[in-house]
């Protein structure tokens, strides 16, 4: 009976391993008698104010006893506005990874390889895999169909300049650059991504905010590209992909109450960097400069310190799966959170 799996469905799915993500098990909690209540959780990227009252206010208002839809119009229109394209170049999705997998689901086609750096996002080159795709380096993406670049990148907060997106794009006109934007609205010095879509038909701009407005478990992202590239992804997409409440939060989000907690934010991470560059390269660790609201960090032995700092109520994101097991990476969370931090390690750093 197993044997005949294989035929039902394409083969090389069966061996496709799921991505190592952030945060932590209930499971490998409850081993140390804990709840996600009890740790603070270095490992996950997002608003580390939570969600603005405005946003939470309007998932309650949010009316579950009808399909989704009416709002997303709206919220498409809004997005429109902001970033100065029409409706017509906006997506939304249950997260951005939502959207991720419909490009590569809209663009790729038999045979095609898909362009990934070496350390970066997995869900890239899981999702290119997936929908039938040869995964290959960026110094081989001249033939891909579609290059993926983190902006900043996850887990080493590397930020790219405009000029060098632009030499990109220009490079590959016939091919699709996936600009995953998941971190940019915590860049201090951020440059305007959505203004090269008016001379780049083949950019797609993501954006999380799912990270934005610190709502991983409701889950909205968007896509901005050239008009018939938005329609081609539409057109892949299944109905009601985001769910009434996500699409509610989406339009507080961009109220002006909100936009001022995301700055403040911003704020609060570039603090948080600076505080915890300062303070990681005192205790001997090798920190990567970073644009981002994390750090990629040099500890000799990423999965060993992780193990170590969970019975102190602490988790870090153990870097093996990016292919760096002596890094952690670290998101910078308040500032009173990263003291904690600070004290923990200089606790593992005295046994
Ligand atoms: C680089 C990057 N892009 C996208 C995502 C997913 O974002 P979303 O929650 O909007 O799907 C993540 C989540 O870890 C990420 O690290």
């Amino acid at each position: 009976m197993c044997k005949r799996v294989p035929e039902l469905v394409r083969p090389e799915l069966l061996s496709l391993a799921p991505v190592a993500h952030g945060s932590v098990a209930l499971e490998e909690l409850r081993a140390h008698g804990l709840t996600p209540l009890d740790v603070l959780d270095f490992s996950v990227n997002t608003n580390p104010l939570g969600p603005a009252p405005c946003v939470q206010r309007a998932l309650c208002e949010t009316n579950w006893g009808r399909y989704p839809g009416d709002d997303e119009l709206p919220l498409r229109q809004q997005l429109a506005e902001i970033n100065n394209v029409s409706e017509h170049q906006v997506l939304v999705g249950n997260g951005s990874v939502d959207l991720m997998w419909w490009t590569l689901l809209a663009a790729v086609r038999p045979g095609d390889s898909v362009a990934v750096a070496e350390h970066t996002f997995g869900e890239y080159a899981r999702a290119a895999r997936a929908v039938g795709a040869q995964v290959v380096g960026m110094q081989h993406a001249s033939p891909a169909r579609v290059l993926f670049l983190c902006q900043p990148n996850n887990p080493t907060g590397e930020y790219r300049t405009g000029a060098d997106v632009e030499r990109l794009l220009g490079h590959t006109p016939d091919r699709l650059l996936v600009l995953d934007e998941a971190y940019a609205a915590f860049v201090a010095e951020r440059w305007p991504a959505e203004q090269l879509l008016a001379a780049h038909p083949n950019l797609i701009i993501l954006r999380s905010m799912t990270k934005d407005h610190a709502l991983p478990g409701l889950r909205l992202g968007y896509l901005l590209a050239s008009s018939p590239v938005a329609r081609a992804v539409a057109a892949v997409r299944p109905p009601w992909n985001v769910n009434a409440g996500a699409l509610r939060a989406g339009l507080a989000a961009l109220t002006p109450e909100a936009q001022l907690h995301v700055q403040h934010a911003r704020e609060i991470a570039a603090d948080s960097r600076a505080y915890l560059t300062r303070e990681l390269t005192r205790l001997g660790f090798s920190v990567t400069p970073s644009a981002a609201n994390f750090l990629l960090v040099d500890v000799g032995d990423g999965p060993a310190l992780r193990r170590a700092l969970l019975p102190m109520r602490m988790v870090v994101r153990d870097c093996t799966s990016f292919g760096l097991p002596a890094c952690v990476r670290i998101a910078c969370r308040l500032r009173a959170e990263c003291e904690r931090l600070i004290a923990a390690l200089e606790e593992v750093k005295r046994v």
